[in-house]
């Protein structure tokens, strides 16, 4: 039986050592090893000649080998899995079938709209100003004239992430506006200042189809002298008209932000049914789009600038908003699912 044993071990270390360049070579492997007139079965055949109280011994050496030697042959066909010449040189593809389709990739439609409205903004002579999604509460709050007890600043409202424990140090937070770059931008530049601050913001909100807990705004600023409410709406109105088009009309209501006095929110006329009345109007005809105002003297003041001789505007945008009115999205989550259903209608946009 040492023979046999010998023999085994000989095949074994054939088997390891050999190579194949190509899949005809594996081929000659099978036939030469697993073939029906193959080395494994000749070797399986000595059984036959095994003493009957060590044939349950050399039974296990027998299987274990026959495994070896088909391991060995996945492995040499693993290798040339989707090979694509054979010995003869020849191509194993066919080079005149038409190639796959390569999909191409789509910019995610918030993307889209943010950088057509930070486009529009520009031809305007405005910068892109960013800042940091986590904040401090002074930059976020504070600066921008929110009281201490505004209901904004509640934790049903806000996701807080550090308050001191010890009454020292700041209050960090995700930001809930982009107003917080304003504070920001107001801290290290001296006006004339001309910035949109595009970025996302969070809220502690229950996520539904018309509220999520992030989202993304635009934000404008503008303080030089003599900057008046005529130059806030003009700008708006420049803004809408690139966005919707010439037949978009607009409409200005007084409303109340700590931030900027007067304040206004702008509405425009339904684009989806044309002021007749449907879902997204809530069948007034006019869809809210941003909240706007003439910046408070007391936001001014808190970075030093002169409000006796420095007025402002600013605004504040949904961009979710906007694309909803552009390509008629109703459900504010369908912009974070990821489903390429969705994502791939906007392939080419641009
Ligand atoms: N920060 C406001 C919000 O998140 C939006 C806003 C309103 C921004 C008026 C402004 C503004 O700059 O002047 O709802």
């Amino acid at each position: 039986m040492e023979s046999l044993l010998q023999q085994i071990n000989d095949h074994k270390l054939a088997i390891a050592a050999f190579t194949a360049n190509n899949t005809d070579e594996v081929e000659q492997f099978r036939i030469k090893w697993l073939g029906t007139k193959g080395l494994v079965k000749a070797i399986m055949g000595e059984m036959r000649n095994v003493p009957n109280d060590q044939k349950k011994e050399f039974g296990q050496i027998l299987n274990e080998f026959k495994l070896f030697a088909e391991a060995r042959f996945q492995a040499l066909q693993d290798q040339f899995a989707g090979a694509s010449t054979t010995s003869t040189g020849k191509s194993a593809q066919d080079l005149s079938l038409p190639g796959d389709a390569v999909s191409v990739g789509s910019r995610h439609p918030l993307t889209l709209v943010r950088n057509e409205m930070v486009a529009i903004f520009k031809r305007l002579g405005f910068s892109v100003a960013e800042g940091p999604e986590i904040e401090d509460d002074w930059h976020n709050f504070g600066a921008m004239n929110l009281p201490e007890d505004h209901p904004a600043r509640d934790m049903q409202d806000t996701f807080y992430i550090k308050k001191p424990e010890d009454g020292n140090g700041p209050t960090w937070l995700l930001r809930t506006h982009t107003s917080s770059v304003q504070a920001r931008v107001m801290e290290n530049q001296k006006p004339p200042i001309r910035v949109i601050c595009p970025g996302r913001v969070y809220r502690n909100e229950t996520i539904s189809a018309r509220a999520h807990c992030f989202f993304h705004q635009v934000e404008g600023l503008y303080i030089d002298e003599n900057v008046s409410f005529a130059d806030l709406k003009q700008t708006l109105y420049f803004f809408v008209q690139e966005m919707f088009g010439k037949d978009v009309k607009v409409r200005f209501r007084p409303s109340y932000f700590p931030f900027t006095e007067p304040s206004a929110e702008m509405d425009i006329s339904c684009l989806i049914c044309e002021g007749k009345g449907c879902n997204i109007c809530k069948h007034t005809g006019w869809v809210e789009i941003l909240g706007s105002g003439m910046v408070h003297p007391k936001v001014l003041e808190n970075f030093g600038i002169d409000s006796n001789k420095y007025t402002g505007f600013a605004f504040g945008m949904g961009v979710e908003r906007i694309t909803q009115l552009k390509y008629q999205v109703n459900d504010l989550r369908l912009y974070s699912q990821n489903d390429v259903r969705f994502l791939k209608q906007f392939t080419g946009v641009v």
